[in-house]
């Protein structure tokens, strides 16, 4: 007997279907129609990229690249690795395309899968979506406090006002980084013994990269360590402060968080996350991002590209999903409501439903049959089924003089109409 295929999905994936695959196009289709009215553009890049694309960005020093990273060679022995987030293969894809020569703010939505091999729990997969914004064009505190605002604006459009708290920080320009980069360093070696064995490693490369150990994070060591906000030049105050101002003007709800560092090495000044709160459920993602993103004003450069600064956020699509479920904030809106149930009780009848159901789904309804039976009853096991609000019964009688039998199974109402004159009703 031939052995049968494993059926059980990879760790740290999702089977998306029913609900929870129109939940997840609810979120998606919701940022999307919001980006729209700022004017912004979809960018589709591929999933996976040349590895160098994301080691040479999000930094060798961070666990995204060290540990996480799907990174195979192909058969042509290319280093390949699918994306673990979206900024990287966007800021590429603007390079490569030459999309900075026209003058003027660029402005890019994106969405789908990211790969990121980590410990699965609640709201942490290997697959999940990002659905993603990058700004490009202008190195500006007003432009922070915005994109920063419509990453709100986004997750109050699914209810969640009071279900997060917007965290705000500055990493400090590069001048501000070099000093504090030194204060880090002196400060990490005298509790080396401490540290755990990548940290011992991060205060080489990159001892910021400390600040967001994941292990080490609860330690008085982390908590006392030597803070950014003392190290920054006048000009990262000031363009802090001014942020903080604009975000006030713009009634976002923010606090500064100063040991906020993000686990990507791109950034520059600004960076931010929306952290879930008021969850209390089981399988909490309490304190996890919903949504994160910062200011990255060397990225493009690093690139080999122009002096371009950008800045950007992605949320977890199923992070918001689950949080919108835990809050019960779906309602009827992802069920898919079906408008008419079209019964045809003869072969003839059975036919001509097929057609006119066509017709009827391009007047904009959603349609039903059955293709098998031919008696009410057994096609009126999918009205129930699908909780249908009308049928329409077609049997020789209606057949022959071009009638209809409508049925609105909401009230129970019956009548016997001419079918042209129903269809005309339904065009209104
Ligand atoms: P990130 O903080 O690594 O930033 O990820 C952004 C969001 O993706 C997180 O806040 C979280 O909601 C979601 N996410 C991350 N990892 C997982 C996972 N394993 N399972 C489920 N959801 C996850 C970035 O990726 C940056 N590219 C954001 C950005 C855009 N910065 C500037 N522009």
């Amino acid at each position: 007997m031939a052995q049968s295929i494993n059926c059980q999905k990879v760790k740290g994936t999702i089977d998306f279907y029913g609900e929870l695959s129109s939940k997840k196009r609810y979120v998606e289709n919701k940022a999307r129609e919001i980006c729209k009215k700022y004017n912004m553009e979809e960018i589709i890049t591929p999933t996976f990229e040349n590895t160098e694309v994301f080691s040479r960005s999000s930094g060798d020093g961070s666990d995204i690249v060290n540990k996480e990273m799907y990174t195979f060679l192909d058969k042509s022995e290319r280093s390949i690795t699918l994306r673990p987030e979206g900024t990287a293969g966007v800021v590429r894809s603007f390079l490569e395309n030459k999309l900075y020569v026209n003058p003027g703010l660029k402005k890019y939505y994106y969405c789908g899968p990211m790969f990121r091999f980590e410990r699965p729990q609640a709201g942490r997969f290997r697959e999940f979506s990002q659905f993603g914004v990058e700004f490009f064009g202008e190195d500006n505190y007003l432009l922070d406090a915005s994109v920063i605002a419509l990453g709100d604006k986004i997750l109050k459009s699914y209810g969640l006002s009071g279900k997060y708290r917007i965290c705000v920080n500055t990493i400090g320009d590069f001048k501000s980084r070099q000093v504090y980069q030194v204060a880090l360093k002196e400060y990490f070696s005298k509790y080396i013994d401490s540290l755990c064995d990548d940290c011992k490693r991060r205060l080489e490369k990159n001892p910021m990269r400390i600040l967001d150990c994941k292990v080490d994070k609860e330690s008085e060591v982390l908590k006392n360590a030597p803070k950014i906000k003392d190290y920054l030049t006048d000009e990262s105050k000031e363009y802090f402060k001014n942020l903080q101002e604009a975000l006030a003007y713009l009634g976002c709800d923010y606090y500064v968080d100063d040991n906020l560092v993000r686990g990507l090495d791109y950034y520059t000044d600004t960076v931010f996350e929306y952290i879930a709160c008021n969850d209390d459920s089981e399988n909490s993602i309490n304190g996890m991002a919903i949504c994160a993103g910062g200011k990255y004003a060397e990225l493009v450069s690093k690139f080999g590209g122009p002096d371009i600064s950008g800045i950007g956020f992605a949320f977890g699509v199923e992070r918001v999903t689950n949080l919108m479920d835990k809050f019960g904030l779906f309602d009827d809106n992802v069920k898919t409501k079906v408008d008419f149930v079209l019964i045809g009780l003869d072969k003839v009848a059975k036919l001509f439903t097929i057609k006119l159901a066509n017709e009827i789904r391009d007047l904009g309804y959603v349609c039903e049959l059955d293709y098998k039976n031919t008696s009410f009853k057994s096609q009126f096991k999918l009205v129930d089924r699908v909780n249908a609000k009308n049928i329409l019964i077609f049997g020789e009688e209606e057949i022959k003089n071009n009638l209809v039998t409508v049925k609105n199974n909401e009230n129970g109402e019956q009548k016997s109409v001419k079918l042209d004159d129903f269809l005309e009703s339904i065009k209104k």
